[in-house]
C-alpha cells in the first residue's frame, strides 16, 4: 500500500550547543520556522555553520530541539526516536559508507523499507 506523503513543519525550533573552546552556550539554530509541503523538494541554503545540518539532524531525530516543535503531518515528533520516524538521512561526509556511491547510498533506506 502506498504511503501517504506528509508535510514536515518546524515551529519556533532552536538548538543550543556549548562552544567547546569557551564553554558558553550558543544558538546553532534559533527560532526556525519552516513548512515543507507533502511531496515537495526543499533545499536549505546558507553559509557554513548557519545550522543546516543541525536542522536535518533534528528532523531525522539524531538531535532534540531545545525549543519549539517539529511536526510530521499534524503529529508532533520531537519525542520520537529516529527509527520511529519515516525519515532517512544521508550524512554530509563519507564517514559511514566510503565504499558506496551516491546512487547506491541514497535509495538504501527506501530499499530497506521495501
Ligand atoms: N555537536 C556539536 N557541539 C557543539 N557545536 C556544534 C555541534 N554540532 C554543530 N555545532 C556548531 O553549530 C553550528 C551549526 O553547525 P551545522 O553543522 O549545523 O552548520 P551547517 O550549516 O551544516 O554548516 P556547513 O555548511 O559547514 O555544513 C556551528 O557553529 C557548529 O560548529
Ligand atoms: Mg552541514
Amino acid at each position: 500500500m502506498a504511503k501517504e506523503k506528509q508535510s514536515v513543519r518546524l515551529e519556533h525550533v532552536s538548538k543550543i550547543y556549548q562552544d567547546p573552546k569557551t564553554g558558553k552556550d550558543f544558538y546553532a539554530v534559533q527560532d526556525a520556522n519552516l513548512m515543507m509541503e507533502p511531496g515537495s523538494f526543499t533545499c536549505l541554503l546558507g553559509p557554513s555553520g548557519c545550522g543546516k545540518t543541525t536542522i536535518l539532524r533534528m528532523i531525522a531525530g539524531f538531535e532534540s530541539p531545545d525549543e519549539g516543535e517539529i511536526f510530521m503531518g499534524e503529529v508532533p515528533i520531537n519525542k520520537l526516536t529516529p527509527n520511529k520516524r519515516d525519515t532517512a538521512m544521508v550524512f554530509q561526509s563519507y564517514a559511514l559508507l566510503p565504499h558506496t556511491t551516491f546512487l547506491t547510498t541514497l535509495p538504501m533506506a527506501l530499499s530497506c523499507a521495501n
